[in-house]
């Protein structure tokens, strides 16, 4: 069998999948399974178990990053790296991560089975809190792998409970001591596109070039706790007025920049949260994103001027605080290459795509040359317990992932 002619075992993946999948299953068929989690420990366990049955070493670093590597001929030569991330949203689907994770998995049993050596070594990894839903921000595994973020400072993130990071990884052992930031030779990811541009135009394979902007705040708009009954309207500084009109705002920053502007208020909490006590303060979060820096800088400065703006017309105190920045990203077009190579190579339609979600490889490739497969996703949903997508696309996505690593790889 030549390299050439290689396919990867489309139902063994499936059924890792589901497998995986049951691990934080929701009533709704989807999966929670937050980073640092009892499930992510157990999926981080299988997953461990897998790679260990195709022969490759597992090593964790001290961010919890997990990496499972398959010799090849020659052991000078920096890996060629694949993998994705296993933790999830809170009300997450099946596919995010996991399918870049076990399309990897997929590759190592393949190049097993068949008994292909490559030339440089191939790796597969998982990246710790790739979400950000429990620690902010997000892409943190990848993004002190490459240098990005510190990782003392890392460690000391707090989930809502105040348990840190460090704590978290120490609670689930997976607190490793692997050194950080290894050369890869190349890196790929797979994932489901978690939009609907590939469905539409019925495309089976994105060949990504990049990666839109995201910046991530937190908003506090603060007045006076006082009695709902007996306080007249005018005699109140309620922020709840102020964050109405900057809701409006933020939302206008994405609507007024079509067709790629992005504005999402989730997370909206009041204080003191009783319901005959206006608020002495609102506090929001804010996800910004754009492909255009410059648009992305816009959009940031009409945050800030929505905010401003819309607590002094009511003598109210306003503050935003950044959270993230992820500016806009260009893969290696080398890496774009073998993606689109492999798809051609397989005869599967393809298209050039820019990712609305932010990905580990966004960090990897500040530092290794990079590239990403998508394949749709039914109806273009994700973050959503429903996430689903088709067994021939999951085939499709992993067999183009096979020969972009191999043609980096060398077998
Ligand atoms: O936020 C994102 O785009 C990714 O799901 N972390
Ligand atoms: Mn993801
Ligand atoms: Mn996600």
């Amino acid at each position: 069998m030549t390299a050439r002619n290689l396919q990867i075992d489309g139902e063994r993946l499936w059924s890792s999948l589901m497998e995986m999948a049951r691990i934080g299953a929701t009533d709704k068929g989807g999966v929670c399974r937050l980073t640092l989690s009892a499930e992510d420990r157990e999926a981080r366990d299988l997953f461990r178990r897998w790679c260990e049955a195709v022969g490759c070493t597992v090593t964790v670093d001290r961010i919890g990053n997990m990496f499972a590597r398959r010799p090849g001929r020659d052991p000078s030569l920096a890996p060629v790296g694949t993998g994705s991330h296993i933790d999830s949203q809170p009300t997450g689907g099946k596919f995010d991560g996991a399918y870049g994770v076990l399309a990897g998995l997929e590759v190592l049993r393949t190049l097993h089975d068949h008994e292909v050596q490559t030339e440089a070594p191939v790796e597969v990894v998982v990246w710790t809190n790739e979400e950000g839903a429990r620690f902010a921000p997000a892409m943190v595994g990848s993004g002190v792998f490459a240098g990005v973020f510190d990782l003392d400072e890392a460690l000391a993130k707090t989930d809502v409970d105040g348990v840190t990071m460090g704590e978290a990884l120490r609670s689930i052992d997976y607190s490793g001591d692997a050194p950080l930031g290894h050369p890869f030779g190349a890196f790929f990811e797979a994932h489901i596109e978690q939009g609907p541009i590939l469905e539409a135009e019925g495309r089976q394979i994105g060949i990504v070039t990049g990666v839109q902007g995201i910046r991530w705040y937190d908003v506090r708009i603060a007045g006076d706790e006082v009695h709902a009954g007996p306080t007249p309207m005018e005699r109140r500084r309620d922020p709840v007025g102020g964050v109405a009109e900057a809701l409006a705002r933020i939302h206008g920053l994405a609507t007024s920049r079509p067709p790629h502007g992005r504005a999402t208020v989730a997370i909206i909490h009041s204080v003191p949260e009783s319901r005959n006590t206006v608020p002495g303060s609102v506090a929001f979060s804010v996800d910004l994103r754009h492909p255009d820096a410059d648009v992305l800088a816009e959009m940031d400065a009409g945050l800030r001027a929505a905010v401003e703006e819309s607590c002094a017309a009511r003598g109210l105190d306003g503050e935003v605080s950044d959270v993230w920045h992820s500016p806009p990203t260009a893969f290696d077009p080398g890496c774009v290459g073998a993606v689109r190579k492999g798809a051609e190579l397989m005869g599967y339609g393809a298209m050039d795509v820019v990712s609305g979600a932010g990905h580990d490889s966004v960090y990897i490739s500040r530092q290794a040359p990079t590239g990403m497969v998508f394949i749709p996703c039914k109806d273009g949903i994700s973050h959503n317990e429903s996430e689903s997508a088709a067994a021939e696309d999951v085939a499709a996505g992993a067999n183009v992932l096979l020969h972009a690593i191999l043609d980096r790889a060398g077998a």
